[in-house]
């Protein structure tokens, strides 16, 4: 099994860049495939997770080359993909099954959805549902989990109002919209993540938003284009945060997407005394991307609750490490998700910062965090999630001694780099 070794890291100084944005990433591969002609992708993240949905269109008869560092996607057009002959793995990601299911339920024929020993525990119901009631016959285990055995085809819009704010539950219903009779629209109950509607609308489909929603039109053709993915802001956070909590760090990352409902790391970091400014912002498609100065400075707890959660889930279990480190205390409500992600993350976090030193309580939305001078070097658990395992790699940069965290090959899922990364930025120790 992979081991990190971390030590106590020296200030973060200089310019990076982080790998392309995940969500985005997955939606450049999907809709590039469904779109008619050529789609040329620039800055994909090669992580593991978009690896295989690439993989997954591979079966579904989509092709793919590369042009230097780009990929083309050949796209077939909305009624283009053909059957896979064997079950389709997502591997860990639970983007590529929620979204292709969305896919895969317009399909004529039958399709298979399986994924590791962590996706096959994550709850599918929240999309089983809707696509059920748009006419998809689906089969689940226990009706709940994967695999997930999809008869598709003859699907009728809907209006869909979503009791989670998901963008992967958001997508998954506009996307099966696309092969329904007349309008889908999913309403949440607050904004999540809007990649999906950037995207469909750049490549043409015909969608409409409001602040809570959004509609698309059955048969919306896309058009194949060039896509560029902006970095993602969730990779961005780890070294954001470690900037933020080194001493004497000044640290530049460029091309970093700040979409408003991703961004939310940089707002609650600011509100606890962060020094974070947004600079050369610009836009890649209909996504705004800046470039990101982050500035050591003194930190102090605050609540995090609300409309702010979606915004930034991935994020909250780095945050918990500045929270740690923060004076005073910091609490986190409301955000009971983060238990199905790819591990539970309140659990692993708060048992893991713990053997740190942190003072940290679960709750069962969230956690409480009592803001302490100093973390110690301990050995720790990523429980096989990438986010846990990056998110304690920070938390070990600023303990004292050093720091071991087991189970670490998860980190390609989303950040290959991530340690030479960290490597040219300090100069810890790591075996
Ligand atoms: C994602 C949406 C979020 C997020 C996940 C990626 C997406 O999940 O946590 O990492 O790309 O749509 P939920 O939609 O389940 O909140």
């Amino acid at each position: 099994m992979q081991q990190l070794r971390i030590k106590r890291a020296q200030a973060l100084k200089g310019r990076i860049t982080v790998p392309g944005d995940k969500s985005i990433s997955h939606r450049a591969i999907m809709f590039g495939a469904i779109a008619s002609g050529r789609s040329v992708i620039h800055n994909l993240l090669a992580g593991e997770d978009c690896l295989n949905t690439k993989k997954a269109f591979q079966r579904l008869g989509i092709k793919f080359a590369r042009r230097g560092k780009a990929l083309i996607v050949y796209g077939r057009g909305l009624r283009g993909l053909r059957p896979a002959k064997a079950p389709i793995d997502c591997g860990n990601s639970g983007t590529t099954m929620r979204l292709l299911s969305g896919i895969l339920a317009g399909q004529e024929f039958r399709s298979v959805l399986t994924g590791d020993q962590y996706l096959r525990r994550r709850p599918m119901k929240r999309i089983i549902a809707p696509l059920t009631l748009m006419g998809a016959k689906i089969k689940a285990v226990k009706g709940e989990f994967a695999p997930l055995i999809i008869d598709g085809g003859d699907l009728q819009g809907i209006s869909y109002r979503s009791p989670l704010a998901s963008a992967q539950v958001k997508s998954c219903v506009l996307l099966a919209g696309l092969y329904s009779q007349g309008r889908t629209s999913v309403r949440e109950p607050q904004p999540s993540r809007d990649h999906t509607e950037r995207m469909l609308k750049y490549l043409g489909a015909r969608l409409q938003t409001g602040k809570l929603s959004a509609t698309v039109t059955g048969g919306s053709r896309l058009k194949g284009k060039k896509i560029t993915v902006p970095g993602d802001i969730s990779s961005a956070a780890f070294f954001i945060v470690a900037a933020c909590l080194v001493p004497g760090s000044n640290l530049t990352i460029t091309g970093v997407g700040i979409n408003p409902t991703r961004n939310g790391l940089i707002q609650v970091l600011k509100k606890m005394g962060a020094s974070i400014q947004i600079k050369n912002k610009r836009f890649f498609g209909n996504e705004p991307v800046a470039d990101l100065n982050i500035k050591y400075s003194r930190l102090r707890g605050i609540n995090v609750r609300g409309r702010i959660i979606p915004n930034i889930i991935d994020e909250i279990p780095v945050l918990t490490v500045a929270a740690a480190l923060a004076s005073g205390r910091t609490v986190i409500s409301e955000a009971r998700e983060l238990r199905v992600k790819e591990t539970d993350r309140i659990r692993s976090m708060a048992s893991q910062l713990g053997k740190m030193g942190a003072v940290i309580k679960e709750k069962e939305d969230g956690l409480i965090i009592e803001g302490i001078k100093e973390l110690k070097g301990a050995k720790v658990n990523s429980f096989g999630d990438h986010r846990t395992a990056m998110s304690l790699a920070i938390a070990g940069m600023l303990a004292d001694g050093s720091t071991t965290i087991n189970d670490t090959s998860c980190i390609n899922t989303s950040f290959p780099g991530f340690l030479s990364l960290l490597n040219k930025l300090t100069k810890g120790d790591r075996a």
